[in-house]
C-alpha cells in the first residue's frame, strides 16, 4: 500500500514538471549547473525517497520505523552517509561487525551501490 502511494506521488510530481516544461518557462541555467555539479561531485547521490522504500521493504522489521532500533537491533538513523555506506559495504562483503553480523550479511548481500547510497541518504535525515 505504501509503495503504491509512493508511486502515485512520484506520479503527480513527475505531472508537475512535464505541466512545467510544456508551459515554456524553462528552467534557469543556473539549476541546470547545479544538477550537474550534484551528478559529478559524487559518483552516486542517494535518492532519500528510494531509501524510504527500501527501508520499509527489508530493513524496518529490525531496525524498527525511521531506524530508531528495535530490541537487540541498533538504531542505525541519524549517522553519516559515509559512516553507513561502509558498514553496509562491509557487511556485503561478508565481513563480521558484531557479534550479530550473519544477519546483516544475509540483509546486506542483494544491495546494489545505489541501493546502499540511498538507504545511507535516508537513514542520515530520517526523523519522527
Ligand atoms: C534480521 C534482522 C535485520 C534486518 C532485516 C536488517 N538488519 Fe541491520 N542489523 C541487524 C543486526 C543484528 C545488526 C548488528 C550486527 C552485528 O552484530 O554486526 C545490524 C546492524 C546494522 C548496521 C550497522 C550499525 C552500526 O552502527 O554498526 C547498519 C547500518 C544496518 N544494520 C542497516 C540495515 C539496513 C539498511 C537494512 C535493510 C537493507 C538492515 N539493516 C536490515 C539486524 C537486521
Amino acid at each position: 500500500m505504501n509503495v503504491k502511494t509512493t508511486k502515485t506521488l512520484l506520479f503527480i510530481l513527475l505531472l508537475g514538471y512535464f505541466g512545467f516544461a510544456v508551459s515554456g518557462n524553462t528552467p534557469s541555467n543556473d539549476e541546470a549547473s547545479k544538477d550537474d555539479v550534484l551528478k559529478t561531485d559524487e559518483a552516486i547521490v542517494g535518492n532519500f525517497e528510494a531509501g524510504e522504500e527500501r527501508y520499509k521493504k527489508s530493513c524496518i522489521n529490525c531496525h524498527g520505523a525511521a531506524g530508531k532500533g528495535a530490541a537487540s537491533y541498533p538504531k542505525i538513523s541519524g549517522q553519516e552517509i559515509s559512516y553507513t555506506i561502509s558498514k553496509l559495504e562491509t557487511y556485503r562483503d561478508g565481513t563480521k561487525i558484531g557479534p550479530n553480523s550473519s544477519l546483516m550479511i544475509m540483509m546486506a548481500k542483494p544491495l546494489s551501490d545505489e541501493e546502499i547510497a540511498d538507504l545511507a541518504a535516508y537513514l542520515k535525515d530520517v526523523t519522527f
